[in-house]
């Protein structure tokens, strides 16, 4: 373990460090991105460069595709792979049943293209992400920029009638200008504090024009690796 490390960075190393014992020989894995999937993303690669491991990685974004080719991961794209046998990734918020919150780092379109086209999903986090019920971190939604303030409006109204507790939607900004995912669209970050029914609010969102997908992800994850800044690991 990397020494020097704060609580909470050491927390996502060996949740990160676990999880990437679920990696085997010829697998396609699926490279999730953020601060603890960068962690998975270079324990995989010391296993690459001192152990032989043989694997391709599939990044779900610009930022862990680069790191992946810095460790020494062999990187194809998703067409290229076509299935997965697993996607390791981290998360904004888990809850009892695995639904997940995620697309705090903006790459949640991605992520989830790639999470469902894996056989397994691997969430791996810091205790600070497990909650009660979903919300609290604002809800990311990826939307194309072409009209994307008549976007935001229809996202209001449609908020109206859903069980949440909050309704205010920011656009997502990277300092003075908006933020632009790899795929070249931006994020609405929708503050909603409780979602009471995430799988219908994230039906509901994903029927407006304009919305490309959002970050709830709902039965795709399979388990949750939870490291502790004690250096304790649990799973769920
Ligand atoms: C990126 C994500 C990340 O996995 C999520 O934001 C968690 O990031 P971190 O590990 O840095 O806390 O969904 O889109």
């Amino acid at each position: 373990m990397p020494s020097d490390l704060s609580p909470i960075d050491k927390a996502k190393f060996v949740a990160a460090k676990q999880a990437s014992l679920y990696v085997e020989d010829g697998m396609k894995v699926g490279l999730g991105t953020g601060s603890t999937a960068a962690w998975l993303v270079k324990c995989l690669g010391e296993r690459v460069q001192d152990d032989g491991l043989k694997i391709k990685g599939v990044p779900t974004s610009s930022r862990t595709a680069a790191l992946a080719r810095e460790v020494g991961i062999e990187v194809m794209s998703l067409d290229e792979a076509r299935w997965l046998d697993i996607t390791i990734d981290g998360a904004d918020e888990y809850d009892g049943n695995l639904n997940l919150i995620k697309g705090g780092g903006g790459a949640l379109l991605q992520e989830k293209i790639v999470a469902t086209a894996s056989d397994q999903m691997v969430v791996i986090a810091d205790a600070s992400k497990s909650v009660e019920t979903l919300g609290g971190f604002p809800l990311p939604l990826e939307v194309v920029p072409f009209g994307w303030q008549t976007t935001k409006t229809l996202i209001e109204e449609t908020l109206i009638g859903m069980d949440v507790l909050g309704r205010k939607v920011s656009l997502r900004m990277n300092g003075e200008a908006p933020f632009y995912t790899d795929e070249g669209n931006h994020i609405l970050d929708l503050h909603l504090n409780r979602i009471g029914n995430a799988r219908q609010l994230s039906l509901v969102v994903n029927q407006i024009p304009g919305v490309v997908e959002n970050g709830l992800f709902i039965d795709i994850c399979d388990i949750v690796v939870i490291g502790h800044g004690d250096g304790r690991v649990e799973m769920r």
